[in-house]
C-alpha cells in the first residue's frame, strides 16, 4: 500500500536528535561481509528499507542474515553462490556493490543490473575497467553483469572520474588479489574510509583510504570481524538544513563535522550560527537565509544528495542562487515538483537558478528519488497550508523513522494511506 505524508508547514524545528549509520556505508559493509566465512557482526546500522532487501541479497547467496534492531549479523558459508541474478537484487542500484566481493571469493560474478534511475544513468564502465585491469572478463548479458576471472592479479588503476562504487567494487576485488593494487583518483567519501577500515580490521592491507590513492597488498584469506557503522552525513546534513529553513535550532549527534565541512560552511554564508564538537554540531537560524551558490562534487565537495536540501533553503532564501550539479546528469528533474509549491526556479542544463520567494504555497507533490523526497518534505515545512508529499517509499529507503524524529523535533508530519 502506497503511503504519503501530509506536512504542515509553519513550525519551527528545535531539539535533538541522533543520526544512525549511514545507509551509503552499512550495504557495503554488508556486501563486504561475503569475503569470509564466518559470522560478521555490524553495529549503529539504520533501520531503514535498503538493509532488508541487501538482506535479502546475501541471503540468495547463500549466506545467513540476522536483523536485531540496529545490529546486523551476517554468516556467511564456505561456499557463496556467485550468481546475483534475482528479483531483489534489482530493486535498488546499492545491491551492485555485490560484484566485488563475488569476484574475489567465487572468481565470477553475474550481478542484476537496476532499472532507470530517476538521478540519471548510471553506467558501471569504471567498475568493468577496474575490474578487468585485475584480470577479469567483463560483459553485460540478459541484463546483468557478468565477471570471470581465473586469477586476481594486483594492477595500477586510474579511474576516469573517483566514482564511489567503482572505487568499492575495486577495492573488495583486489583485497584477496595477488600482488599489490594501486588505486588512482579514488573516492575519498567517508563511507569509503569506513569500508577500508572494515576490510583491515578483517585482515586486508590497505593504505590511503580517505586520499585520492589507495594501495591495497593482497592477502591469502580475511577473516569475520565486528564494526560499528559511521554515521550518516547526509541524514545529518538534512538536519541541518531542516533547522536552517524553518528558523530553527537543531543539534545532530553521532556525526563527525568534518564529513559535512563544506555543507555547514553554506549554512553560516546563509546566516546560520554553527557550533561544531567531537561527535556532532548545532545549527541555528534566526532569520531568513540568505542566498548561496552551491556546486555539487565528489567528497570533500558539497554532496549531491544534499542538493535537493540546497535547493529547499534557496526557493525561501533572500536572493537569488546558482545551484551546478556536476555528479549526476539528471537530478533536476524533482525541481518541477519544487515549482509546483511556488518556486521560481529556471532549469539551465546542470544549473538550476533559484530566486527566492517570501513563503512557498502548499500543494500535492511527488517523490522520486530518497533526497529529492527529502527535500520536498524541508520544502513543506516551510510552505503555508499541508502539503501531501507522495511517494514516500523512496524517502523510507533513505531516512529511519522520518516522520517521528521530525515530530519529535515540533513539526507537524501525519504519514497516512494513499
Ligand atoms: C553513490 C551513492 C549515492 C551518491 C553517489 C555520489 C550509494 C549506494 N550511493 O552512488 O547516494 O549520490 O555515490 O556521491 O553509495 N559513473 C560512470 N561510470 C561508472 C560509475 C559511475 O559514468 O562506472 C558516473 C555516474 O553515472 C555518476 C558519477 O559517475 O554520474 C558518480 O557516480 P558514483 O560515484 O559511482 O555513485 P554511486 O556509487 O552510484
Amino acid at each position: 500500500m502506497k503511503e504519503k505524508f501530509l506536512v504542515t508547514g509553519g513550525s519551527r524545528l528545535s531539539g535533538v536528535v541522533k543520526v544512525d549509520g549511514a545507509k551509503n556505508s552499512v550495504l557495503k559493509l554488508m556486501a563486504a561481509a561475503l569475503l569470509a566465512e564466518g559470522t560478521t557482526t555490524l553495529h549503529n546500522c539504520p533501520e531503514i528499507l535498503d538493509v532488508p532487501l541487501m538482506a535479502q541479497v546475501l541471503v540468495g547467496l547463500g549466506c545467513d542474515v540476522e536483523i536485531d534492531g540496529a545490529t546486523v549479523r551476517i554468516h556467511t558459508p564456505a561456499e557463496v553462490s556467485p550468481n546475483a541474478d534475482f528479483e531483489a537484487v534489482r530493486q535498488f542500484r546499492a545491491s551492485v556493490a555485490v560484484l566485488g566481493p563475488l569476484v574475489a571469493r567465487c572468481h565470477e560474478a553475474r550481478v542484476a543490473l537496476p532499472g532507470g534511475d530517476a538521478i540519471g544513468s548510471r553506467p558501471l564502465d569504471m567498475h568493468q575497467t577496474g575490474l578487468e585491469k585485475l584480470g577479469a572478463t567483463t560483459h553485460i548479458e540478459h541484463g546483468a553483469v557478468v565477471a570471470r576471472a581465473d586469477h586476481l592479479r594486483g594492477a595500477t588503476i586510474k579511474l576516469d572520474f573517483p566514482s564511489v562504487g567503482a572505487t568499492e567494487n575495486i577495492i573488495t576485488a583486489s583485497v584477496l588479489a595477488e600482488g599489490q593494487t594501486v588505486l588512482d583518483n579514488a573516492a575519498r567519501e567517508p563511507e569509503i574510509v569506513d569500508l577500508c577500515d572494515m576490510l583491515c580490521e578483517m585482515g586486508a592491507r590497505i593504505e590511503g583510504a580517505g586520499t585520492s590513492t589507495i594501495t591495497i597488498d593482497g592477502v591469502d584469506s580475511l577473516a569475520p570481524t565486528e564494526h560499528t557503522v559511521v554515521g550518516d552525513r547526509i541524514v545529518a546534513g538534512t538536519w541541518a538544513y531542516a533547522a536552517a529553513i524553518t528558523r530553527g535550532d537543531i543539534t545532530v549527534t553521532g556525526i563527525a563535522p568534518r564529513h559535512l565541512h563544506l555543507a555547514l560552511s553554506k549554512l553560516k554564508l546563509a546566516g546560520a550560527d554553527v557550533e561544531t564538537y567531537d561527535n556532532g554540531f548545532r545549527v541555528r537560524m534566526d532569520t531568513r537565509p540568505k542566498a548561496v551558490d552551491y556546486q555539487t562534487l565528489p567528497f570533500p565537495g558539497f554532496p549531491t544528495d544534499l542538493q535537493p536540501m540546497a535547493i529547499a533553503i534557496s526557493t525561501i532564501a533572500d536572493g537569488a542562487s546558482v545551484i551546478t550539479e556536476n555528479v549526476f546528469e539528471a537530478r533536476f528533474r524533482f525541481v518541477d515538483e519544487m515549482q509546483r509549491l511556488g518556486a521560481d526556479a529556471t532549469v539551465d542544463g546542470h544549473h538550476v537558478v533559484l530566486r527566492g520567494v517570501e513563503q512557498l504555497s502548499s500543494t500535492d507533490v511527488w517523490s522520486s528519488d530518497i533526497r529529492a523526497g527529502a527535500g520536498l518534505v524541508l520544502a513543506g515545512l516551510v510552505a503555508d497550508g499541508v502539503t501531501t508529499v507522495h511517494d514516500v517509499y523512496h524517502i523510507d529507503r533513505g531516512y529511519p523513522s522520518f516522520v517521528e524524529q521530525l515530530n519529535a523535533l515540533g513539526a507537524n508530519i501525519e504519514r497516512v494511506q494513499s
